[in-house]
């Protein structure tokens, strides 16, 4: 199975609902709290096609997206070319992992992984992810962490999880088939999808579209804070919702607002950070 998001880039956009109401609102009121400007942007890691960093830029924040795939950089591309050219100047792309990008002479106001994506990194990913932002960090600014409190069900291997896609693709019905297995030992949750395009009404055939796998790395919410603690962050918020309700075992999201600590991790109190380069 491919592990590129890119073999998907296309149906991803019709599969995702768009990012807006409290979710839109959500990603807004965090820029505006973390003092985001044209010389502290926002950047957003994993931002796929564009789906959360567009709706960002569109409230009128200046956003990075930073985006392994180039085909899902492609996508974000071809969607921001039918913004308005304030908009789309707002808005860049870069092409890189974000356990190891370079941020240069650029100090975000805000950071944020939406959508699960920080648990497309594993273990050690995610300390180096952690290490490099705490590092790259604008003075005050924030880090936002988008994830979800995992359930019995997330560690429980199923076969065949169907769903239809609630857009249609070239007039016909999307089929999306889910393979779901959990290894306790390495904790991987692996997914391997595929879609397939079908006359819904009438059972004719089904012809395969795409098919890809991804892999995450839950973590129960306590384990998130230990991580960003020991990464030398201080979480300042949790919440389960976009509209800032609290984490409960069945909240749809684990949403962790954090900045970097200053002195209350005695073994980083003496560390000294990196100065952005020349
Ligand atoms: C679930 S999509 C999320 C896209 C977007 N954030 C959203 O909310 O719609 C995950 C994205 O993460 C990207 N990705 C996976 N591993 C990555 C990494 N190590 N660095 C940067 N991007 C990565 C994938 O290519 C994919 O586009």
């Amino acid at each position: 199975m491919p592990e590129d998001w890119g073999e998907v880039a296309a149906l991803y956009d019709i599969e995702q609902p768009s990012c807006r109401g409290d979710e839109a609102r959500f990603w807004h009121d965090e820029a505006v709290a973390a003092g985001a400007s044209s010389e502290h942007p926002v950047v957003e890691l994993a931002a796929g096609s564009g789906r959360v960093a567009i709706a960002v830029a569109r409230k009128g924040h200046h956003v990075i997206g930073v985006e392994l795939s180039g085909r899902m950089i492609a996508r974000a591309v071809g969607r921001s070319a039918r913004l308005p050219e304030a908009t789309r100047g707002r808005l860049r792309w870069i092409e890189a992992d974000m356990a190891t990008v370079d941020f240069g002479e650029v100090r975000p106001s805000l950071v944020f992984i939406a959508f699960n994506s920080f648990w497309l990194l594993d273990d050690e990913g995610q300390d180096r992810c952690l290490a490099r932002l705490r590092d790259a960090l604008a003075p005050d600014g924030r880090l936002v962490l988008d994830l979800f409190p995992p359930t019995e069900q997330d560690y429980t291997d199923e076969d065949g999880i169907t769903q239809f896609l609630g857009r249609r693709w070239h007039g016909r019905s999307v089929l999306r088939v889910k393979d779901y297995r959990y290894d306790r030992a390495t904790n991987r949750a692996s997914s391997d999808v595929r879609y397939y395009s079908t006359d819904r009404d009438r059972g004719g055939p089904a012809a395969i579209l795409a098919q890809f796998r991804y892999v995450l790395h839950p973590e129960a919410p306590e384990r998130v804070h230990e991580r960003l603690t020991k990464a030398g962050f201080s979480v300042q918020a949790r919440y389960g919702t976009y509209a800032r309700g609290p984490i409960e075992p069945e909240s749809p999201r684990a949403i962790f607002i954090a900045t970097v600590a200053r002195t209350s991790v005695p073994e980083l109190a003496d560390r000294p950070r990196a100065q952005p380069s020349a």
